[in-house]
């Protein structure tokens, strides 16, 4: 039987009609149109469904959204600035061209975030480990990680304090 319950994604409140066992992933496709977060292997496997769940990747095909209930879920689509600015870890992916079919992006870039804002200045051997439940099905590893570092070192030099 439904259950009607508020989530909190992007800093919004949205009250929602669900039943128990639907994942976060789903709700958050099918139920807000947020299809940004993306579906791969649907167990928790791929890392392409991470979204933030107060502040730390969770694989929401793997997170029940009843469960979800009064935490912060941030989603890739949370991450776009002012009059829909690039986030700069998109700006990066793009300017170093570490974007192919893009399935996996959304999900390498939210652990990307967490990871900077947990170690701002994080060596390659660190980002490779922070990645390891994100699988890239077009093998760009290189080009993923030399975006992560390189805003990593771009975002130390303007703002070290801030959250990315
Ligand atoms: S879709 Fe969730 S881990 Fe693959
Ligand atoms: S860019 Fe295609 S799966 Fe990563």
């Amino acid at each position: 039987m439904k259950r009607l319950i508020t989530l909190r994604v992007n800093g919004i409140d949205e009250a929602l009609s669900v039943e128990p066992g639907w994942t976060l992933s789903r709700v958050l496709r099918e139920e807000l149109n947020l299809v940004g977060t993306k579906e791969g292997c649907g167990g928790g496997h791929c890392g392409a469904c991470t979204v933030l769940i107060d502040s730390k990747p969770v694989m929401s095909c793997l997170y029940l959204a009843i469960k979800a209930r009064g935490k912060d879920i941030l989603t890739i689509e949370g991450l776009k600035g002012e009059n829909g600015a690039l986030h700069p870890l998109q700006e990066a992916f793009v300017e170093r061209f570490a974007v192919q079919c893009g399935y996996c992006i959304p999900g390498m870039i939210m652990t990307a975030k967490a990871l900077l804002d947990d170690n701002p200045s994080p060596t390659e051997e660190e980002i490779r480990e922070g990645l390891n439940g994100n699988v890239c099905r077009c093998t760009g590893y290189v080009k993923i990680i030399e975006a992560i570092l390189s805003c990593a070192e771009e975002r130390n030099v303007k703002s070290p304090s801030k959250e990315i």
